[in-house]
């Protein structure tokens, strides 16, 4: 393709000749900054730790901006204005991290680390580990304020949880969008609970045997 075209293409991108705006407004690139920069820090620990104890405490991590559908979304449901005041000051989860961890030591692990990072501030803990939902829902949401410069600090939502707790609130979430489940709604309702509670409980043995291993190991 010749240059002259490749420029063309490259002017016609996305927002050329779109009225639709975002609305992240022009603040799109900072909240990915705000995205590498938690997924930086959080590698660098589970490099750290894997050093220390031959073991990554983190098995997966996913980041994500939250779509403009989704965001807008939010905002009516919650009675804000669509603006990108609202999306970024407001709504606290434009950049969503989650990361899932394979025993329940390890999340607390991962918090006290975000907790002690520079330029990053818990704003607000909600901890469903300790105190899970009605419904068996288990997980630790902290919202971080995460300062990129001296006028720029963003809003990160992280998940923190254990597989078993993963797989629990893909379960649900996947049951609970299934609107034509009606007669058998509290039977699978209860039975899902009783799961996250035995779920619960098979997490404290498996962080008791991985204590046990590790003193094993060192005598
Ligand atoms: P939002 O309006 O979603 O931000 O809820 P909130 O501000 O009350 O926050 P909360 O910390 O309770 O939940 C935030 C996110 O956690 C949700 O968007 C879901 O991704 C997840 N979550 C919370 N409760 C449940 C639940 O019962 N089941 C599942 N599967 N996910 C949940
Ligand atoms: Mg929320």
């Amino acid at each position: 393709m010749e240059t002259a075209q490749i420029l063309e293409k490259t002017k016609a991108g996305p927002s050329a000749g779109d009225s639709t705006e975002s609305i992240y407004g022009d603040k799109k690139e900072d909240l990915l900054a705000v995205r590498d920069k938690l997924m930086n820090a959080i590698q660098k620990l589970r490099e750290q730790i894997t050093e220390q104890t031959g073991s990554d405490p983190v098995e997966h991590c996913l980041a994500r901006i939250k779509s403009e559908e989704s965001m807008r979304e939010k905002c009516r449901r919650r009675n804000l204005p669509e603006t990108t005041e609202s999306a970024l000051t407001e709504i606290f989860d434009a950049v969503g991290i989650r990361v899932v961890c394979a025993f329940v030591n390890d999340v607390y692990l991962v918090r006290d680390y975000l907790e002690n990072l520079p330029d990053c501030e818990i704003v607000q803990e909600k901890d469903y580990i300790r105190h899970a939902k009605p419904n068996g829902y288990r997980s630790l949401h902290l919202i971080l304020k995460v300062r990129l410069s001296e006028d720029r600090s963003y809003y990160a939502e992280i998940q923190i949880r254990t597989i078993s707790m993963d797989t629990w609130a893909a379960l649900e979430h996947n049951i609970r969008y299934k609107h034509e489940i009606k007669g058998n709604l509290n039977l699978i309702e209860s039975e899902l609970k009783r799961c996250a509670d035995e779920l619960a409980s098979t997490d404290m043995s498996m962080q008791t045997i991985r204590d046990m291993i590790r003193e094993e190991g060192e005598k």
